[in-house]
């Protein structure tokens, strides 16, 4: 089975939404080195795109910040307003595409965490990130973070795996495609007997190609980490964060 090509709009359902919920997050030091690394005056204005349950829209919002987030899963968008109305932060969020950001230059800051890029072929990865400097001020900034890098897949991942994640068991199997640099990954999630079975697709650019793109883009002076302590990226670093200023 070939899965499509916008296998992203059917994925986020079922029981792959209700396993991201138990997939253990390090929210804190995400929004730690966000704050860092966007170096933001209180009360700055952030994109968090695509947000799914807005942890780290919340865990800015609390430190300040008046956050948007968007993502175009709408139990997903629940989930964020429930947590922003529970901690009671200036957080927002609103349902649309990752590339239809209407906020022409009105962000200070932005980022994309999660490992929620390299879902929409090359042109709509490029459409993404050009959609992201457009509603960026100049001189905003702007945080990816990847674990699909090639650098990082072919150290990191195994062709077959699987994990418990609470009550669900996780099923991996990963096929990869030189022609088209596409990583197919499909999943097998088992519950209560119940079984659901999801295809994603992912491109899989080099270190090198992905600066290029954020480059192209519209940002300057691109910085990349290879931990969030701050460290180099290397051959083999499982995660890349990459900073980008808007010019
Ligand atoms: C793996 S989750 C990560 C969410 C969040 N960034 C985080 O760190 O927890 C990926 C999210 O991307 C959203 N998504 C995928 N494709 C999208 C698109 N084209 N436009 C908007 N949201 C999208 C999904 O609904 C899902 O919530």
């Amino acid at each position: 089975m070939t899965a499509p090509t916008d296998w992203y709009r059917d994925f986020f359902t079922g029981l792959i939404v209700e396993a991201q919920r138990r997939i253990p997050e390090r929210t804190d030091a995400e929004a730690d080195f966000l704050l860092r690394t966007l170096d933001s005056a209180p009360n700055s204005r952030i994109l968090d795109v695509p947000c799914g349950n807005g942890r780290l829209s919340v865990a800015l919002a609390a430190k300040g910040h008046r956050v948007t987030g968007v993502d175009f899963t709408e139990t997903i968008l629940d989930d964020a307003r429930r947590a922003a109305a529970k901690r009671d932060v200036p957080a927002t969020f609103e349902r649309r595409d990752m590339r239809d950001l209407p906020w022409p230059g009105e962000f200070d800051h932005a980022f994309c965490f999660g490992n929620s890029f390299a879902y929409l072929g090359e042109a709509g990865d490029a459409e993404f990130l050009r959609a992201v400097a457009g509603a960026l001020k100049p001189g905003g900034r702007f945080v990816l973070e990847t674990g699909l890098l090639a650098e990082s897949v072919f150290f990191t991942r195994k062709q077959h795996a699987w994990f418990p994640l609470g009550d669900i068991l996780w099923l991996m199997d990963t096929d990869y495609d030189p022609a088209t640099g596409r990583l197919t990954s499909s999943y097998t999630l088992i519950k209560d007997g119940r079984t659901e079975s999801k295809q994603a697709v992912y491109r899989v650019y080099t270190y090198r190609e992905l600066v290029r793109l954020v480059e192209s883009a519209g940002f300057t002076d691109v910085k990349t980490f290879g931990s969030l302590a701050g460290e180099p990226f290397r051959l083999g670093s499982p995660v890349l964060w990459v900073v980008g200023t808007r010019t």
